[in-house]
């Protein structure tokens, strides 16, 4: 087993990760129930097998609510607050948050403003989940179409991370994880880099898993508050953020690491074309990443609507576009500014390719 510390969060890592959570609990909670909240396929595919784990020891109250981005809303953690209001929850109650990203930075926002703080744990369930959203004490919602518009710094106590939960992940689900893998590869780990498989239709080896979470649970120890170094996490996602949130709006189901990938690729481009990067580097890596993962997603994109979700990204600071841009497979720095005209000429690159 895997462990380590994080501003307050104890992290636990293997097969059979699952299985100290009674033991866990029984150190640190007095009650005998926990609150598990899952959305509609968790419920299915991750609750059973959690509730084995349990050993009969706890009573599990479910929370369910609907699976997907368009859910992580304000109106669903009301939601949540209803029912943990309804069943009498305590502050020295426990929330367990089982799901993907969007089970966690819900439930993560839900716990914590819930009489001033309600103590939570994350069981990741998705790779997304595993390399990223559950570590690092993010907690958000979406509100009026714009990502994670309301949402505050707080570190759940424990986060179980168990392999187990990836058999039933589905293939898209797969791909989509492995974006922040290849994020952690290009911004911190070029052995990563270097050990990719040739596409993102299988699970990530445990050893690969563990260096991508390490990426992480490193940048976040240096830096919690996101003053520096933790900006690199951003790669990517100052373009990708953009996409996502035009799709909020549309029909079209887009998913958080889909709209990464093409957010590193134009961010890689926006680097060669500030000399960060060398010509060829920039070709190996968005080569790479467009036989790495399937292209299609991104379909029906406009680069000026881009440019002017670009603006309203929260990263930005004095009405400037600012990005975090890698300096090399493996090294990435922050707070670039980019004119208008780069991250245009950027854009146009791979919008045309439709
Ligand atoms: N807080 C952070 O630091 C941070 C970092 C990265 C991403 N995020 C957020 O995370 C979200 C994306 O996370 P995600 O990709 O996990 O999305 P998600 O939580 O919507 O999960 C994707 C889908 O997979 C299903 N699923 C999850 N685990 C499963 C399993 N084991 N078996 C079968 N189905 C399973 C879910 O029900 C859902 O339908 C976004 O909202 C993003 O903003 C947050």
């Amino acid at each position: 087993m895997i462990t380590h510390r994080l501003h307050g969060s104890e992290i636990f890592i293997g097969e059979k990760a699952l299985s100290l959570i009674p033991d866990w609990l029984s150190s640190h909670v007095k009650s005998k129930r926990v609150f598990v909240l899952v959305d509609d396929q968790t419920e299915l595919s991750c609750l059973p097998i959690f509730i084995s784990a349990m050993q009969g020891r706890y009573e599990v109250i479910k929370i369910a609510i609907p699976a997907g981005e368009r859910n992580k809303t304000l109106e669903l953690c009301a939601y949540v607050w209803n029912r943990l209001l309804d069943q009498k929850a305590v502050k020295s109650d426990v929330l367990i948050t089982l799901g993907g990203g969007m089970i966690t930075d819900l439930g993560g926002l839900a716990a914590s403003l819930y009489k001033r703080g309600m103590r939570f744990i994350h069981v990741p369930t998705s790779l997304m989940g595993m390399t990223d959203a559950a570590i690092g004490g993010k907690t958000a919602v979406d509100f009026n179409n714009i990502k994670n518009a309301i949402g505050l710094f707080s570190s759940p106590k424990a986060i179980f991370i168990d392999p187990i939960f990836l058999k039933t992940l589905p293939k898209r689900e797969i791909a989509n994880g492995w974006a922040e893998v290849v994020k952690h590869a290009l911004i911190a780990d070029n052995t990563i880099w270097d050990e990719l498989p040739a596409d993102a239709s299988a699970v990530p080896d445990f050893d690969l898993l563990l260096r991508s979470i390490a990426v992480k649970v490193l940048v976040v120890q240096e830096d919690f508050e996101e003053k520096g170094r933790r900006k690199i996490l951003n790669f990517g996602h100052t373009v990708g953020h953009a996409i996502e949130t035009i799709h909020l709006e549309s029909r079209n189901v887009l998913l958080h690491g889909e709209a990464i990938v093409w957010g590193m690729l134009i961010e890689s481009e926006i680097a060669k074309h500030l000399k960060l990067i060398r010509e060829d580097e920039a070709q190996q890596i968005q080569e790479k990443l467009l036989s790495f993962f399937d292209p299609d997603p991104l379909k029906t994109m406009n680069s000026e609507q881009l440019l002017h979700f670009l603006l309203q990204d929260k990263k930005n600071e004095r009405n400037t576009i600012l990005f975090s841009l890698i300096s090399d497979i493996g090294s990435c720095t922050w707070n670039c500014e980019v004119d208008k005209e780069i991250i245009l000429l950027a854009v146009k690159k791979f919008i045309s390719l439709q």
